[in-house]
């Protein structure tokens, strides 16, 4: 069975837009959890623009299933996982200026600070993740530094434009997913995956699970929160 994590941060970026209290993506989690979510996700920015730290501790005490908190490999933000221990932590690389999450780690270069951070994380008892492009390289890289999963950026899927592009970053991402399991590495995927194309990644054998935030809250505004994780799991395989 594929399973989903919601990631709730677009809920807290409404939020934030007005500078008040509501909505509340600790609401909206609780409510992704009674839809059939299988996990929440959060991620924690360093300039904080949408989830804050309140948000993760309550999350902390009120998620049921599982929370995996999405983090820069900054030194605050491993603390703040050391603290809280979130049941897994998924290392992201972060730019000041994105919109969003814009490439995977670069674990060749960071692999000092990884296994030093990595170390630290699991030690405290957190399944660590890794965010990274479906490069061979950085997989086999992943491994080495100690990571129990990559989560694999379907971003390049996401945004290609032909038909013959798409298959080709398909291509790649069930490259990576196989060249991963045999390292024996978990492996989860995520970014910019909607109601439109998550159907040829989700019928790739091998993904453990899918971290979906735009298009679901998105939908959410529209139909409901429960309706549209409902939609969401009917597209994965097994539901
Ligand atoms: N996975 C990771 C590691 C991310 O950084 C993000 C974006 O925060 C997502 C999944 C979700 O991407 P989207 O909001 O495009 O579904």
């Amino acid at each position: 069975m594929i399973k989903l994590g919601v990631n709730v941060d677009h809920v807290a970026t409404l939020r934030e837009a007005r500078g008040i209290n509501e909505p509340d993506p600790v609401a909206a989690a609780m409510l992704a959890e009674l839809a059939g979510a299988h996990g929440i996700t959060v991620h924690l920015r360093e300039d904080r623009r949408h989830i804050q730290d309140r948000d993760v501790e309550l999350l902390k005490r009120t998620v049921k299933t599982r929370l995996n908190l999405e983090m820069a490999l900054a030194d605050e933000m491993v603390a703040i996982a050391l603290k809280l221990l979130p049941d897994s932590v998924t290392l992201v690389p972060e730019g000041r200026q994105e919109l969003t999450t814009e490439g995977g780690l670069d674990v060749l270069m960071l692999r000092q600070t990884l296994k030093h951070k990595i170390g630290l994380l699991r030690q405290a008892g957190s399944v660590v993740s890794l965010f990274v492009e479906p490069d061979i390289e950085q997989i086999k890289a992943s491994q080495r530094v100690g990571a129990d999963f990559i989560e694999i950026h379907t971003g390049a899927y996401c945004e290609a434009t032909t038909e013959v592009e798409r298959k080709e970053q398909l291509r790649r991402i069930e490259l990576a997913i196989s060249a991963a399991r045999k390292l024996g590495l978990g492996v989860n995927a995520g970014h910019g995956l909607n109601y439109q194309n998550i159907g040829p990644v989700a019928a790739l054998p091998g993904i453990e699970e899918f971290n979906i935030g735009h298009s679901i809250v998105g939908r959410a505004v529209l139909v409901g929160m429960e309706r549209a994780v409902r939609e969401m799991l009917q597209l994965l395989p097994q539901h």
